[in-house]
């Protein structure tokens, strides 16, 4: 196999990852655009006296998610995997807050690779049980995911949606 022709396969692999996880990437960017109110920590505390999510995590984004995330689904002629896939993008992205509120981190506060790789790794633990994911989709989104998600932040920050650039 030629170089060139690796390129093209790695090129092939990497679209079909994204198209594949669709569901979570929309899921993920939808509570950017549409998210807020009332979060869903009630604005309680945990043990240690700092929030249990923070107001980063909202009802009203998470439900919207789950919505967009099974709506791209079912146009994907697949809309369980749609809902559960976003399911598990919104409780991966729940699950990194909660880490990040418990090392001392404000909402927005940077937690390199937990950031970027929340939804997916949430979309791919709930995904993985209902249909078979090919290791090289795995692999392919966990390095794609991270420069997208970088550069759509930062475009979502140049359009206001944004608080901060990351
Ligand atoms: N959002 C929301 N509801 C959710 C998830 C996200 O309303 N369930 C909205 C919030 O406005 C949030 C934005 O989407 O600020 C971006 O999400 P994310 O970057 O994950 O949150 P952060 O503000 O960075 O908060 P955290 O530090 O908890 O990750
Ligand atoms: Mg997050």
């Amino acid at each position: 196999m030629t170089w060139s022709n690796m390129l093209v396969n790695c090129l092939v692999t990497a679209g079909e990852a994204i198209w594949f996880f669709l569901p979570a990437y929309f899921a993920n960017a939808t509570p950017v655009v549409l998210g807020g109110g009332k979060p869903i920590d009630l604005g309680r505390n945990f043990l240690d006296g700092r929030r249990i999510l923070g107001d980063g995590k909202t009802f009203r984004g998470f439900l919207l998610a789950l919505a967009a995330g099974t709506l791209i689904g079912a146009l994907q002629q697949r809309l369980f995997i749609g809902f559960i896939m976003s399911l598990g993008a919104m409780l991966g992205d729940m699950a990194v807050s909660f880490l990040k509120r418990r090392l001392g981190l404000k909402r927005g506060d940077p937690l390199p690779v937990g950031d970027q790789l929340d939804f997916v790794a949430g979309a791919i633990a709930l995904t993985a049980p209902v249909v078979s994911i090919p290791l090289s989709y795995v692999i392919a989104i966990v390095v794609v995911t991270p420069p997208i998600h970088l550069g759509t932040n930062a475009l979502a920050y140049v359009l206001k949606l944004k608080k901060k650039p990351w």
